[in-house]
């Protein structure tokens, strides 16, 4: 169920201020009846008809992203590309927005929705899901760059908390690893690599909760999720209430970027 005010400014044309007005006035009409009520509950299946014209599905959108590296994760930018620029201009009026942010540079999976509880909860510092990332770095990575990361690392303004770092290719000059981690302070993994002395050549997420980036998703290419991958999603919060964990409501919205 959600609000009728709701349901229309999801569909992209209104405000949620100009949705009530218009609900007001008398110009909509749920299932066959005007309905003067701005916070009128209604089904997903309803059918809403504004000024005779029915409103298209304006239910919640989730799309993942193969986002390719030179485009900023932001809204909107008036010089560079943005993630917003490679989906499609409907979701834009339905106010989709990226779910925490990659760096400019870094490539792969990100979701997109305009399911701002969920992304509220998945981005929340205390249910902050898995995410895995596949880095180049400078160096020869060790088992005791792995220690490092498990312990959790000292950064100048925090403590990381433990990731896992599976190093998959080592040499003097430079490395390759898999990390996951589950918090997503800004530049979080490069300078988790920093503070072992190593530099990130090249980052790539394919693994963001329980979403895996597919492999046949072009770069710059996004997609819609199946219903099982945002039922996953979900359950991936639900999942993490329940571990014993703290679950009080985020302080404000740190710095924490996903
Ligand atoms: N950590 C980083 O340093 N950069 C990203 O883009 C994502 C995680």
């Amino acid at each position: 169920m959600m609000r009728l005010d709701k349901y229309l400014s999801q569909s992209g044309e209104h405000s949620r201020t100009e949705a009530g007005r218009l609900i007001r006035s008398g110009a909509v009409q749920v299932n066959g009846q005007v309905v003067r009520k701005p916070d009128t509950q209604i089904s997903p299946d309803a059918q809403v008809v504004l000024a005779g014209v029915e409103i298209g599905d304006s239910s919640q959108q989730y799309y993942l992203l193969h986002k390719p590296a030179g485009v900023l994760t932001a809204a909107r930018d008036n010089r560079a590309q943005t993630v917003m620029d490679l989906v499609p201009e409907n979701l834009r009026k339905r106010k989709v927005l990226p779910v925490g942010r990659l760096d400019k540079d870094t490539t792969g999976l990100l979701l997109l929705t305009n399911d701002g509880e969920l992304a509220h909860f998945l981005l929340s510092p205390n249910r902050h899901v898995w995410k895995e990332y596949r880095a180049t770095v400078t160096g020869q990575l060790t088992q005791a760059d792995a220690e490092a990361f498990a312990n959790g690392l000292q950064l100048s303004d925090f403590v990381a908390k433990p990731a896992k770092l599976t190093i998959v290719e080592s040499t003097p000059e430079t490395s390759v690893a898999l990390v996951e981690v589950r918090e997503g302070k800004f530049h979080q993994v490069k300078r988790m690599f920093a503070a072992t002395g190593h530099e990130v050549t090249a980052l790539h997420r394919h693994r963001f909760g329980p979403l895996t980036l597919p492999e046949d998703l072009p770069v710059g290419q996004c997609r819609p999720l199946t219903e099982e991958e945002v039922q996953a999603l979900r359950d991936s919060v639900k999942a993490r209430r329940k571990d014993g964990e703290e679950i009080e409501p985020p302080q404000g919205k740190g710095n924490d970027n996903g």
